[in-house]
């Protein structure tokens, strides 16, 4: 039996199967069907409280899940799928309530990734699908990182090689006015504008009822973080706090941007060049990329990196703050706030 035929067998016999997308992988199970999705929860340790992505294999798909395709949904779908924008909408009822904890809004994108495509072709059915990493911790831009997550709580990943936009997708709400951007990703606000609708920003703090809760889970503060502690530093500030980690005799990990970086688009941490390993009297440094695209695809396998060694801190320099970098921003703000 092929790969994918023994994965759409175990989806179609209700268990979950981890598969590539060009953002992370994800963990998906039947999203039609409650007791598939409760088997999600259950191997990530994810609370029920947070939401998952639908994932669906074309339009028509889409617009069967809710009960309001609006015209900018139609609009942004053309644009932007296959592609890293998750759209929330009003859903129907052929979606159970463990998909959206409870709630009457449901998140749907189009993953753009052949197997993930040929995946959702083959079983028919849409596909719920969070990160496929246990809850809280990094998301995996490799098979190697959800096998190091899931080992043993998962019957299969599908290895589609290393995540091309590395970082999860856009999650764009619908369902205010105007559409708000509750989780920043891949596409930023500036290139959904070209679609000729209205994007803001959302404060993750505040609802637009103006309670104070989160409108989207995943904005919680922690989030997506390594268990080694993370401190985010200005770039000029950044060497000043690994030579005086290093005078206390701490071993420390430096996440630098540069434009000395050695390695290509399509790098991972198997060929990633790390300097000083695990040495104690240098830092072991990971040189980013200075273009945010590449730096994106890199980021959580330079965290899964220095998160593999045995590091007390790591020190990461700030990216630049103009809103290209902003999903990359946001999860290196998450990552420091665990500990921090
Ligand atoms: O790129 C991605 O989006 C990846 C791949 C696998 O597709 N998936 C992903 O899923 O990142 P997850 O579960 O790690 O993050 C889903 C995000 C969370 O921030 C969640 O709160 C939000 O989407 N979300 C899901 N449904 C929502 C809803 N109905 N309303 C608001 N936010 C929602
Ligand atoms: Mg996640």
């Amino acid at each position: 039996m092929s790969a994918l035929a023994h994965a759409s067998s175990l989806l179609r016999s209700g268990d979950v199967v981890a598969f590539p997308t060009e953002t992370v992988y994800g963990l998906g199970a039947n999203a039609l069907d409650e007791a598939s999705v409760a088997k999600i929860f259950a191997a990530k340790g994810r609370p029920a409280h947070n939401p998952l992505i639908i994932h669906v294999s074309d339009i028509e798909e889409a617009r069967g899940l809710t009960s309001d395709w609006t015209p900018e949904a139609e609009a942004l779908a053309l644009a932007f799928w296959p592609g890293p924008l998750s759209l929330v909408l009003k859903k129907n009822s052929k979606i159970p309530g463990i998909v959206t904890a409870g709630g009457e809004t449901v998140a749907i994108r189009c993953p753009d990734h052949p197997v993930a495509l040929a995946l959702l072709r083959a079983c028919k059915f849409p596909l719920a699908a969070p990160s496929a990493n246990r809850s809280n911790y990094i998301s995996p831009s490799t098979a190697a990182h959800v096998i190091a997550s899931l080992d043993g709580r998962i019957p299969l990943v599908l290895d589609g090689g290393p995540c091309k936009a590395g970082i999860e997708s856009t999650v764009l709400s619908l369902v205010t006015s105007p559409a708000q951007i509750l989780r920043p990703g891949p596409i930023p606000a500036a290139i959904l504008e070209r679609c000729g609708i209205q994007v803001a920003l959302t404060n993750p703090a505040v609802d637009h009822l103006g309670k104070n809760i989160p409108q989207s889970p995943g904005q919680m503060p922690v989030h997506y973080a390594p268990t080694t502690l993370l401190l985010l530093r200005h770039k000029h500030e950044a060497a000043e706090t690994v030579s005086s980690l290093l005078l206390q005799g701490k071993k420390v990990g430096y996440m630098r941007v540069s434009a000395e970086t050695t390695f290509g688009f399509d790098c991972t941490e198997a060929i990633m060049k790390v300097e000083n390993p695990e040495n104690n009297s240098s830092p072991a440094v990971v040189d980013m990329p200075e273009e945010p695209t590449a730096y994106a695809k890199q980021l959580y396998a330079a965290l899964h990196l220095l998160d593999s060694y045995n590091l007390e801190v790591i020190v990461c320099e700030q990216p630049p703050s103009s809103p290209i970098w902003a999903g990359i921003t946001d999860r290196l703000n998450r990552a420091a706030t665990t500990t921090n």
